[in-house]
């Protein structure tokens, strides 16, 4: 297959990228290298690749999207303004043009786009807020409590919408706080096994209590895969794609400083606005339609990323 993912500099661009790299496809990728992070850790990703990636350092909001899209199978659509946090204020602006106007500018070239097959976009558990229920399917009502939530859940309206009107073959899958070597820097996991390695402190935000569906970043990989490949998924599919851990954060600083054999230094102060207070996503459906099943445990994940840590800032 000849696929563009974008977002390919980026944590989960990236690894889906080794992954098609070695399974032999050709690969497009186009990234701004967006200063949200350092942006020496986007080129470490790219270098870290295996041979042949066709990169493009590009806006998806100004690029000819037409010679793009030439020749292309599928898209794998992870360019975005990622951080729940971050999307008060100002900044909201930065989140409405990277995760809205550029997605329907991608799905406005995609439709016109005759090779291809599948448009599979990186939605999020932020657009769920705080659930109803729990495990939560993909009927639940979202109610995005984020700024970065409202955007992320608008470009996936989106999505379905192209999907109803022109029979776009979109894939919408609700990524759960994806973790592994090469998290941001900004995200939970690496914040706290590099405080773990350096011994500094870890800042927890409000009680610590509250609970995340973490998952695995190579099981995320496959979900794109199979969502991208899989033959006959009706056009505007939504799946959750959640590791099924339902973890506390205070369970995590835990199983952390038992891998470490060492205590940790946690302080805790006020929780911070959007922050959801629980996720948990039902995976009945991707497994259906996809036969995906997360198959990294929290702690098999955990002393994976808590190794890539040592290695990386020790
Ligand atoms: P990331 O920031 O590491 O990667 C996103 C990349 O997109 C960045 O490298 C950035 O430079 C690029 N980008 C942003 N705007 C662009 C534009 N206009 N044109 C081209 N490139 C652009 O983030 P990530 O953690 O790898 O997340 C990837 C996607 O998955 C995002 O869309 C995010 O919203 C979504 N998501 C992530 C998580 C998670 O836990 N990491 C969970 C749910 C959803
Ligand atoms: C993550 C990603 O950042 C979003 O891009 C993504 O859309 C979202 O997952 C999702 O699942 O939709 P989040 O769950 O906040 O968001 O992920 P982390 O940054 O890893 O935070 C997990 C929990 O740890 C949060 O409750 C957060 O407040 C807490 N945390 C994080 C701390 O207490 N201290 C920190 O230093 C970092």
């Amino acid at each position: 297959m000849k696929a563009l993912i974008t977002g390919v500099a980026g944590f989960i661009g990236s690894n889906l990228a080794r992954n098609l790299l070695n399974e032999g496809h050709q690969v497009v990728g186009i990234d701004t290298l967006s200063d949200y992070y350092d942006v020496r850790i986007k080129k470490a990703n790219l270098a870290s690749l295996p041979p042949g990636l066709d990169f493009r350092e590009d806006d998806l909001n100004t690029v000819d999207l037409v010679e793009l899209l030439a020749g292309v199978d599928v898209v794998f659509h992870q360019a975005g303004q990622p951080g729940v946090r971050k999307s008060w204020g100002a900044d909201f602006g930065i989140y409405v043009e990277a995760n809205v106007l550029a997605t329907q500018r991608l799905l406005e070239a995609a439709k016109d786009a005759t090779s291809l097959s599948r448009f599979v976009y990186a939605s999020s558990s932020s657009v769920y807020g705080n659930a109803e229920r729990f495990p939560t399917t993909e009927d639940v009502r979202p109610q995005p409590i984020s700024p970065y939530g409202v955007t992320k859940l608008a470009a996936e309206h989106m999505c379905s919408l192209y999907a109803a009107n022109f029979g776009l073959p979109t894939v919408s899958l609700r990524y759960f706080t994806v973790y592994g070597p090469g998290q941001r820097p900004d995200m939970a996991f690496t914040r706290f096994t590099r405080a773990a390695v350096l011994g500094e402190r870890i800042t927890i935000f409000g009680s610590g209590e509250q609970i995340r569906d973490f998952t695995y970043v190579d099981d995320v990989v496959k979900a794109n895969v199979l969502a991208g490949t899989t033959p006959d998924v009706p056009p505007g599919s939504v799946f959750n794609v959640a590791g099924g851990s339902n973890t506390s954060v205070n369970d995590v600083l835990g199983l952390l400083a038992e891998m470490g054999d060492t205590p940790l230094d946690v302080e805790y102060i006020d929780a911070v606005a959007g922050d959801v207070w629980r996720t948990g996503g039902s995976t009945a459906a991707i497994d259906r339609a996809l036969g995906w099943k997360a198959e990294i445990s929290l702690t098999e994940g955990l002393s994976r990323h808590l190794e890539w840590a040592h290695a990386t800032f020790h």
